[in-house]
């Protein structure tokens, strides 16, 4: 039966948690068409008020009101609620084996839906490459990737429901997943923590003000580039041009002034001199010589005993 399990547009849903997904996700199903039947969460207040906003007839603070012609559940709680969560649902008297049950974790795979699976509901882990925050509105989805895994008749309804709210799904093996989570943590988060560390350079210059306000115009143009382009294309710079006297200034003063970023300078400005080689803006034996130069403080940093020593 789960193979065949197949929700239609109009097929009810349920969704648990009334976060920041949770709502979005809400939102954007109804207005793309797709009524949302109950909401259920921890809180009563929030599992109403999202209710209310989205007209679903049902809402509860407890996952046994989960009415019986749902036939998509999405459970949009906190990662470390998803376990205990998917435990009590599967203990609800419920046509499971009619039933897809997806969560909307970046982290997980579907597997640990599995006391859901153990009653027969097909699992799903649909994960939305995009950042909410309770006040996202629903047109955040639009064309957005959505990381699908799960079991096959799963997969193709997560497919097609990533499509139903605008998005872009791209199937994803539980083995890949975490690669997968990893990329978008990099692009994100990673961008995020590259931008405080562009304003504690900054700092240390005595220009003091808002990564975002300094360096707004460069990092449009780089990203216009590289919407144009690849990286290997885009990729500009003294690492490009193979610049060896400009990188050894940076690397001598950064070591003066803020010590703790040389390794991450010099670990970027490895990848940057890779990129430059596939680009063709180095040749080998230049490449080779920045990589040298870059070495020693990757090197240091690994040897160090205390990796955490400039945490403040
Ligand atoms: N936020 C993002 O940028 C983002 C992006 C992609 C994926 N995700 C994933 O989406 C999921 C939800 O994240 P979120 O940011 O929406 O979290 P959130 O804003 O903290 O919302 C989680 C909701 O889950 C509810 N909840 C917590 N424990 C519960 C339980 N035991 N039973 C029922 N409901 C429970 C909370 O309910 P009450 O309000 O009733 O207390 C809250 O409304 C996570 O797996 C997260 O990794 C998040």
């Amino acid at each position: 039966m789960p193979d065949e399990i197949s929700p239609t547009r109009t097929s009810p849903v349920a969704i648990v948690g009334a976060g920041a997904v949770g709502t979005a996700l809400a939102r954007r199903l109804v207005t793309q068409g797709h009524p949302v039947q109950a909401v259920l969460s921890r809180t009563a207040d929030s599992a109403q008020a999202l209710a209310e906003r989205v007209e679903a007839p049902v809402d509860s603070d407890d996952v046994s009101a989960l009415p019986s012609d749902v036939r998509l559940v999405l459970l949009c709680v906190p990662d470390d609620a998803i376990a205990s969560v998917a435990e009590r649902l599967a203990t609800v008297d419920h046509p499971w084996a009619d039933t897809i049950v997806g969560h909307t974790s970046g982290a997980h795979t579907a597997e640990i839906l599995s006391p859901l699976a153990d009653r027969g509901a097909a699992t799903l882990s649909f994960h939305p490459l995009q950042t909410f925050a309770p006040t996202t509105p629903p047109e955040a989805f639009e064309n957005i990737l959505v990381g699908v895994e799960g079991k096959a008749s799963a997969v193709a309804a997560g497919t097609a429901l990533a499509k139903t709210i605008g998005a872009r799904p791209v199937e994803l093996t539980a083995e890949s997943k975490a690669l997968y989570h990893c990329a978008a943590a990099l692009a994100s988060n990673g961008l995020v923590a590259l931008m405080a560390v562009v304003e504690e350079v900054f700092a240390a210059a005595d220009v003091d003000a808002p990564a975002v306000d300094l360096v707004a115009p460069l990092v449009h143009q780089t990203w216009q580039n590289l919407k144009e382009d690849s990286p290997e294309r885009s990729l500009t710079g003294p690492v490009a041009r193979g610049d060896r006297a400009t990188v050894e200034s940076h690397l001598d003063a950064l070591s003066d002034a803020a010590p703790h970023l040389v390794p991450l300078y010099a670990a970027l400005s490895t990848e940057m001199t890779r990129t430059a080689v596939r680009g063709g803006h180095l040749d080998s034996a230049t490449a080779e010589e920045v990589l040298q130069m870059l070495q020693k403080p990757l090197q240091s940093s690994s040897n160090s005993p205390d990796s955490t020593g400039a945490l403040h």
